[in-house]
């Protein structure tokens, strides 16, 4: 069985985001890390007899697309600030992909932003229908609810309370908000386009 490891990331001071929270988040993503490791550990053994654990084996595969997730997209979510802030540079293919769809930078952004203070738990994240040559912006509910199939993952920001928590009140989500974009790596972004 393949075991997932624990990825770890370059990350320096993050502006608005102090490293008491960061250690915290990182604490909860390598909870998720263990998690999907555990589930798998245990579907090999109840698929011994895949009959008789039938019910069991449901409950686990349930279960797996939340821990599962939690896992995946943290790491998009950390990777994002590894090394540097990087600017949007307006000559970055995503950038211009971006312009060409909602007709500014900061009409996309305003957008990402609305979705990012829905009411709930989850996710937004910037999404590329290959398909379709499009972009969306989405809003995932925990880690595992409303994905749209086979779009591929530009950008994901966490938006569970436990992202912000220790820097910010529940109600200063937006304050949290304008802080991932200041230490966003547009590189880091503009590489899954
Ligand atoms: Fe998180």
């Amino acid at each position: 069985m393949q075991e997932y490891i624990e990825q770890k990331f370059e990350l320096g001071e993050l502006e608005g985001l102090s490293r008491k929270q960061v250690e915290a988040h990182l604490g909860l993503y390598s909870g998720y890390v263990n998690n999907v490791n555990k589930l798998n550990a245990s579907l090999e053994e109840l698929s011994k007899d895949s009959e008789v654990n039938g019910y069991a084996i449901s409950e686990v595969k349930r279960r797996f697309g939340f821990e599962f997730n939690g896992m995946r997209l943290h790491e998009y979510y950390f990777e994002q600030f590894e090394n540097k802030i990087g600017v949007a540079d307006p000559a970055f293919p995503l950038q211009q992909a971006i312009v060409k769809q909602w007709g500014s930078y900061e009409a996309w952004e305003a957008e990402f932003k609305t979705v990012g203070k829905m009411r709930g738990i989850g996710w937004a994240l910037l999404l590329h229908d290959e398909k379709a040559g499009q972009l969306m912006n989405v809003w995932v509910s925990d880690h595992e609810l409303g994905h749209l199939a086979g779009q591929k993952i530009l950008l994901a920001m966490d938006i569970w309370e436990h992202a912000f928590m220790v820097d910010y009140l529940p109600s200063e989500r937006g304050v949290y908000i304008d802080a991932f974009f200041k230490n966003l790596n547009w590189e880091v972004v503009e590489t899954r386009f």
